[in-house]
């Protein structure tokens, strides 16, 4: 062979070579590239996938957020009835809690839902009370002189009226309930007879008068205080077929201190009107 024929062949094969690896060179980049892009693909599958799943979960993360917030919301709400029954009551009417009492409407209640606490005494009191017979505890004074002077217009009338109980302890209530337990059971009690915390008696607001009996009612004492008391800023507090609303059988000697304006407003020309109807709450125990 002739060397200008080698050479022209020797230059095919290297042609050939160089462009056999540029070839295969192109080819696995091309390889690569499409594993790039296939992994970038499958990476975006998997992003697509976890956006899928993260949106999934999202929504799913969304829908639990909305059921939670839904939840929550209903759970507040609730919380918001729970605590709207204790603070504002269902007319409307604030109820705050200050020291260890609830007061709707800035008058303290205590019934079979709102308790005073058990170290509550109450405030501005009359320590010494001559010719009553009973209550040597505190009393709330605006009470105390509102009632000797119902005391003494009935004594001008030849009405004898007297405290039978006054301001009671949390621990004196405790003994009577649970004494009224004894004899009668439970539910008996629970008709007439306050649980320890529960009674008005502890707010020195409250007397018994006379007579604990419902006859009280028809006597002339029991009839001049159901139609006056009003005018001295008390109220019959437990009055009669109103059990459904106070909680209490009708006690027609049980009067309650709130101030001549409510009391006009509770005496109701006779036909009485609690203070659970009043004010829109409830006088319930939990149990
Ligand atoms: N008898 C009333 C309800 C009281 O115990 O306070
Ligand atoms: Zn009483």
């Amino acid at each position: 062979m002739k060397n200008k024929t080698k050479c022209i062949i020797l230059l095919i094969l290297i042609i050939s070579l160089i462009s056999f690896l540029t070839y295969n060179i192109y080819m696995d980049k091309k390889d690569n590239k499409q594993e790039e892009n296939n992994k970038i693909a499958n990476n975006n599958t998997t992003t697509t996938s976890t956006t899928t799943t993260t949106t999934t979960e999202t929504t799913t993360t969304s829908t639990s957020t909305t059921t939670t917030k839904v939840t929550t919301k209903a759970t507040t709400t609730t919380k918001k009835v729970d605590q709207s029954d204790k603070f504002v009551s269902s007319k409307g009417y604030k109820i705050t809690y200050e020291n260890g009492a609830y007061y709707v409407d800035g008058y303290l209640i205590a019934n079979k839902t709102y308790a005073l606490s058990s170290d509550w005494k109450p405030q501005n009191t009359f320590k010494s009370v001559p010719n009553s017979g009973f209550a040597r505890e505190p009393l709330n004074k605006e009470a105390y002189d509102a009632w000797l002077l119902m005391k003494n217009d009935a004594s001008a009338l030849n009405l004898n009226l007297w405290a039978q109980s006054g301001y009671r302890s949390y621990d004196y209530q405790k003994e009577l309930y649970e004494s009224y337990v004894s004899k009668k059971g439970k539910a008996a009690a629970d008709k007439s007879s306050a649980r320890p915390g529960h009674s008005e008696h502890q707010s020195g607001l409250a007397f018994d008068l006379n007579t604990i009996t419902t006859s009280f009612k028809d006597t002339a004492e029991g009839k001049w205080v159901a139609n006056n008391a009003y005018l001295y800023g008390y109220i019959i507090r437990y009055p009669e077929n109103k059990t459904d609303e106070t909680g209490y059988i009708f006690e027609p000697w049980h009067i309650r201190y709130v101030g001549k304006e409510l009391a006009k407003a509770l005496y109701n020309g006779g036909d009485w009107i609690t203070m659970e109807s009043y004010f829109g709450i409830t006088s319930k125990y939990d149990d």
